[in-house]
């Protein structure tokens, strides 16, 4: 007989005491959900590079928060889809109070006031160049975008939303945009830093979604370079300063060591974005039938919690809650 003094199978032997051991939980608490907003009327476009996941018309998105609501999903991000001809330099749009993107935000916030909206702060959808800032003899200007931003932010806190996600990584954002809300008297609008954005190659399917590829060049300017993790720390301890309320990592799955940094170095809540490309390849696995699309995707869900993320901005939000509710 072998003698072996530590065992720690003993802890695996069955299904009750694997659950007592689990250190490490996903709920539909945790979890907020992207929505892609189409113009128009009973609209349902499927994205073609993220099967499963649809641009929506008004009243549909209120059917799917409804839905959504019902599952246990009760946070939702919400982009819109701008058609190229009302694309600008300037992304006027945006901040326009008659567009159908802050119109349906006023409709979601109506029917649906329990649910938690947040709101993207960017150029990138409305603009003609395709890029978060305001471009310039190709050259992205910051404190020139930075009053776009306030704008647009001011618009969307007015239709009633909970929370804005600047995504657009300027520098001074966070405190430009608090600023302009709590001097309009919005000081209960969160704001959620894209803290550590990352110039990746995760979001393409998302600017599919959109039609909100670059028109030239790329981010990099911007968003951060995936080879730094020290440069995170220094964003992070601006945005803290500046007045954030969480502090997102993004993407998530191969920022698995910034999520942890971030959450061993802050007391603010962390979020980290599941972008687009992460989804799109377990479906394109799953469609092949290499992975197990829902089993993959829930192993996903939980290294973001395990690094330490307090939330998940995913979409496989739905499917995640119908997968809890069928168990
Ligand atoms: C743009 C924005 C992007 C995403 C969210 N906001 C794309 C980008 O920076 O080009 C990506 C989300 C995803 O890939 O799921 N402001």
């Amino acid at each position: 007989m072998i003698q072996l003094s530590h065992r720690p199978r003993r802890n695996r032997k069955s299904a009750a005491i694997r659950a007592l051991v689990e250190e490490t939980k996903v709920t539909t608490d945790d979890l907020i959900f992207p929505i892609f907003l189409l113009d128009g009327k009973n609209q349902k476009v499927e994205v073609a590079s993220m099967p499963g996941i649809f641009r929506l018309s008004t009243d549909l998105v209120l059917k799917e928060v409804e839905e959504c609501l019902n599952l246990g999903i009760r946070a939702f991000d919400i982009f819109p889809v701008v058609e190229e001809s009302l694309k600008d330099k300037m992304a006027t749009k945006s901040y326009d109070s008659s567009f159908f993107y802050l119109r349906a935000l006023r409709e979601v916030k109506k029917q649906f006031p329990e649910a938690c909206i947040m709101t993207d702060v960017a150029m990138d959808p409305y603009s003609s160049d395709g890029h978060d800032g305001l471009v310039e003899d190709g050259h992205i200007l910051n404190d020139e975008t930075l009053e776009i931003l306030g704008k647009m932010a001011l618009a969307q806190a007015e239709t009633g939303i909970d929370i804005l996600g600047p995504s657009d990584m300027m520098d001074g954002r966070v405190g430009y945009l608090r600023e302009v809300l709590d001097s309009n008297g919005f000081t209960d609008v969160s704001i959620m830093s894209y803290t550590a954005k990352y110039a990746s190659g995760f979001y393409n399917p998302f600017r599919d979604a959109l039609d909100s590829a670059p028109k030239f060049g790329d981010k990099k300017t911007y968003q951060m370079n995936p080879a730094n993790s020290r440069e995170a720390m220094i964003e992070a301890a601006l945005d803290t300063e500046e007045g954030a309320d969480f502090l997102m990592v993004k993407p998530a799955l191969a920022y698995l060591d910034i999520i942890k940094l971030l959450k061993d170095n802050s007391d603010l809540p962390i979020a980290a974005y599941n972008v687009s490309g992460e989804y799109s390849m377990v479906k394109a696995a799953a469609q092949k039938g290499w992975l197990e699309g829902e089993r993959v995707a829930k192993e996903m869900l939980l290294s973001m919690k395990r690094a330490g993320a307090d939330i998940i901005l995913t979409y496989f939000a739905k499917e995640f809650a119908q997968a809890v509710k069928r168990q």
